[in-house]
């Protein structure tokens, strides 16, 4: 079967570094870009390429965005760690980034590779910049999919998720400038939990890539157990990317989803319009997000297991 080009644009990030392994085992992934998101731009770089080198995997990492367009500077480390990949001491990566120029190499890359997949995990910033460089991106992408948003409720306020609180003003250009992206919300990747089974899985296969995953579930599930009193942790990110592996696994429709910018309590929400009739034409605004709705949930987590434990083995 013919693999999906996909480029990935994250901040690992304990989830992103997850979905990278699985981007690198089920896609063709032509490369990384890094933003700044959970932790700082230095650290998410870092990561991306200590993740690749862990993996064996020959992709290149492109440093992104320092800060957002125009919110302050905000982090995660409350959740994934002061290094971003919770207590995991993970070797210095002998690769270096092969650019500080994340936006050039998307644009460049939409533009080369033909039906690319570019799947953002992050905070936004990197995207709206590659749209402000060239408004056509959208037209060489066979696709976009981001994990971001809510149907409802939020995970860092009540109302808003954390990529896009992370840089509002760089969301609302990709959802207005995009055309059509699929939205991965928490409304699905919490669905989507994985606990000590995939853990215990994992830790099983003992090759480099599902030991580093099974170390970072452990802290993922010990947070999520802090945070939310669950068993089991949303992995999110890795979640988006199976969203584009296998579709058939999700279910969502198109809907009108704007970004709130000016909420005192609403801030970074995606205000998505529920009202019935095939919106376009109707209310005056235009449905540019597939908004998904329901998962298998049991078959997503076996398929990400599956395809952190394959690594290795390619
Ligand atoms: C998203 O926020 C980040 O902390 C995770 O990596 C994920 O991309 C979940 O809200
Ligand atoms: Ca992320």
């Amino acid at each position: 079967m013919k693999r999906v080009p996909m480029l990935i644009d994250c901040d690992p990030g304990v989830d992103d570094a997850i979905a990278l392994m699985v981007a690198a085992q089920g896609a063709d992934l032509v490369g990384i870009t890094t933003v700044n998101g959970n932790v700082g731009i230095d650290a998410t770089t870092h990561n991306a390429l200590a993740v690749m080198e862990v993996a064996g995997l020959d992709v290149d990492v492109h440093r992104g965005a320092a800060r957002p367009l125009i919110s302050p500077t905000v982090d995660a480390r409350h959740v994934h760690g002061p290094t971003g990949l919770g207590s995991v001491e993970i070797p210095q990566p002998r690769r270096a980034e092969a650019s500080a120029d994340a936006v050039d190499f998307i644009c460049d890359t939409a533009r080369a590779v033909s039906h690319l997949h570019l799947v953002a995990i992050g905070p936004l910033t990197n995207i709206a910049l590659a749209l402000r460089k060239d408004p056509n991106l959208p037209s060489h992408l066979g696709g976009f999919t981001i994990m971001g948003g809510a149907h409802r409720g939020g995970n860092v306020t009540a109302s808003a998720e954390f990529n896009i609180w992370a840089d509002p003003e760089a969301a609302a250009i990709v959802f207005s400038e995009m055309g059509m992206l699929t939205m991965v919300g928490l409304d699905i990747t919490h669905q989507v939990l994985m606990g000590p089974a995939e853990r215990d899985r994992l830790r099983a296969a003992a090759t480099p890539c599902a030991v580093l995953a099974a170390d970072l579930l452990d802290h993922a599930v010990a947070r999520a157990g802090e945070i939310r009193g669950w068993s089991g942790a949303p992995i999110h990110d890795a979640t988006a990317v199976m969203a584009v592996l296998d579709p058939d696994l999700f279910e969502g429709d198109h809907r009108p989803v704007a970004i709130e910018l000016n909420g005192s309590h609403t801030r970074g929400m995606t205000v998505i319009d529920e009202r019935p009739g095939g919106l376009d034409g109707r209310t005056g605004s235009k449905n540019n997000a597939n908004v998904l709705r329901t998962v298998n949930a049991e078959a997503v987590v076996t398929a990400i297991t599956d395809a952190v434990i394959a690594v290795d083995q390619q």
